[in-house]
């Protein structure tokens, strides 16, 4: 794992929005597999400022989110095909056939497990994936488990990860209890990846990700056995790091 440590949470949007730039310059038509949170905001307002200046051209790629919420339209404006929208889609001048996520609210949620990952390999596969991290060490919902899960799945979200997700909500008891997510092995699938991770309540899990034991308790410690993973974070969440 490739470690770049940035000043803040602005410089790592900057830094994982130059990957994904070179990577559309290089391929144009590349897969890319995105994420929600707060902590990609500052890469999408990048990207989209790049957009602005005519740096950037995303006509035609091809996305696939992490995750989605079930039970969540993609019209409710929590879901992550609204927030992605919101925040990227929209203002990259993204056709709907462009973007895919998981659907949350799909009859037969198992079958569209399967689709998903039938699609992503459809495409090819996922060329450049970004990540954030959850405070357990989750990547997408696949939160700390006795082992590593494979391809997408209907997952159960912790209480500590309701917890961290509430403040989108008007109330905890709002926040979806399961969500669709890639699997370990379909996000580990990915040929290239970057990790985004900002601020101090971040700094144990990142030392435990990057530098801990590789185990299924911390879902992203997988990643120190991906070839080609670049983990760029802030100096609060880089802060423990020894190596
Ligand atoms: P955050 O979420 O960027 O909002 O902290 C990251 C995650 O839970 O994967």
């Amino acid at each position: 794992m490739q470690v770049i440590v940035g000043k803040n949470p602005k410089a790592v949007g900057e830094m994982a929005a130059s990957l994904f730039i070179a990577q559309l310059l290089r391929k144009p038509d590349s897969v890319l597999g995105l994420a929600t949170g707060s902590t990609p905001l500052p890469l999408y307002e990048a990207l989209v400022r790049a957009r602005q200046a005519g740096a950037l051209d995303a006509s035609r790629a091809v996305t696939f989110n992490l995750d989605e919420y079930v039970g969540l339209v993609p019209e409710h404006p929590q879901s992550y095909c609204a927030f992605m929208w919101k925040h990227l889609f929209a203002d990259l001048g993204f056709r709907p056939e462009q973007a895919h996520l998981p659907n949350g609210v799909a009859g037969d949620l198992e079958a569209e497990c399967a689709r998903y990952d039938a699609a992503i390999d459809a495409a090819g596969g996922i060329d450049l994936q970004l990540l954030g991290i959850g405070h357990n060490g989750h990547i997408g919902f696949n939160e700390p488990d006795k082992a590593f899960s494979h391809g997408t799945r209907v997952a159960e979200l912790t209480s500590s990860t309701i917890e961290a997700n509430r403040r989108f909500f008007a109330s905890e008891k709002e926040v979806p209890r399961r969500a669709l997510t890639m699997g370990v092995l379909t996000i580990f699938r990915a040929r290239g990846i970057v990790l985004v991770v900002t601020g101090a309540a971040k700094a144990d899990i990142t030392l435990a990700m990057a530098e801990g034991d590789i185990t299924p308790e911390v879902p992203a410690s997988v990643l120190q056995l991906h070839p080609n993973t670049v983990l760029i974070a802030d100096e609060a969440a880089a802060a423990k790091l020894r190596r």
